[in-house]
């Protein structure tokens, strides 16, 4: 079977996406799949499927155009097989206010929010919308582009007068901006692999040096530290694993994703659905796949397998 390792793209994360890549076609090979192809999405990726006669993608692809569900609605059209959530969940998913409703709907706790549109700031101005939203969410606030991943288009805002200029600087991303209560707490991720009856990996407890997960810490190695399993009561890791699946199901993943949490004390705060988690060697869900025994290659043969099934 041919595979085609689909990675880069066009989205702000292309640049993760070429790493995950290039990892997780080292890993096909070495998982003992001969017959792989790395191919970087562009206009022409229909020509690029047929051209080298691809039979299943195996998509490390990461935010726009890959994550979103565009590409997963291209694949079912062409009827080849594709790792991964398919397109309704993954379209859900880059949504982070979309999911933030359905965790609402199925009492799974994340942090307090509103949303402000272009819309509203054609109506109303920053200023104005910026006063109504610090009444809502209090500050310290999160404002994120709706549907970025890797930290890009975030800001904390930790004072009135930050509040208008953090939701415009989140539009150049986005027509809809996302801002939620600041939760303090620890920072945990927790991975989930399968299809049906998918099973939650090790949880991870994410530091960083500077204090803040964002993009540079991500991907920068030695700028933030894995801790497995997290600093947290076991009670408390397994409320978090059985919300992880909780969320993955009802969001109706496939294959993998990576659910983000933050912990204050005794609580538990959801915060969003990765349905292509980093495959980095810095990244998250290879490192709890391979603190349970499963290694890099026997993780993408997994996957290969999940997206047959
Ligand atoms: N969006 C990045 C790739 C992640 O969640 O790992
Ligand atoms: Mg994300």
């Amino acid at each position: 079977m041919r595979i085609g390792v689909l990675c880069g793209g066009r989205s702000a994360e292309r640049e993760v996406s070429l790493r995950s890549g290039a990892a997780v076609y080292e890993a096909l090979l070495a998982a003992g799949y001969t017959d792989v192809v790395k191919i970087d999405v562009g206009m022409d990726l229909v020509e690029q499927l047929k051209g080298n006669k691809i039979e299943l993608a195996f998509l490390a692809l990461h935010g726009k155009y890959g994550e979103d569900g565009t590409i997963q609605g291209l694949l079912e059209m062409l009827d080849l097989p594709y790792t991964g959530s398919g397109v309704l969940a993954s379209a859900l998913a880059i949504n982070k206010i979309a999911t933030k409703k359905i965790f609402n709907m199925e009492g799974i706790p994340t942090p307090k929010f509103t949303v402000v549109t272009k819309g509203d700031i054609a109506h109303k101005g920053f200023e104005e919308i910026a006063l109504q939203v610090v009444e809502y969410v209090g500050i310290p606030a999160v404002v994120k582009a709706n549907t970025q991943g890797s930290t890009i288009g975030i800001a904390f805002v930790h004072r009135i007068e930050e509040m208008g200029p953090a939701i415009q600087s989140a539009m150049e991303y986005d027509n809809d901006v996302l801002i939620e209560t600041f939760v303090s707490g620890v920072e945990v991720t927790a991975s989930v692999l399968g299809n049906k009856e998918p099973m939650p990996l090790s949880l991870i407890e994410i530091t960083s040096v500077t204090g803040i997960y964002d993009y540079q810490a991500k991907y920068t190695p030695g700028m933030s530290d894995h801790i497995i399993p997290p600093r947290l009561p076991e009670e408390i890791q397994e409320q978090i694993k059985e919300l992880a699946v909780k969320a993955y199901l009802a969001v109706g993943c496939q294959g993998l994703g990576r659910v983000d949490f933050i912990i204050a004390g005794e609580t538990i705060y959801a915060l969003e659905i990765n349905t292509l988690p980093g495959m980095t060697n810095t990244s998250l869900f290879p490192d709890a796949a391979r603190y349970m025994g499963i290694e890099f290659p026997d993780l993408v043969d997994r996957l290969v397998k999940l997206a047959l099934e």
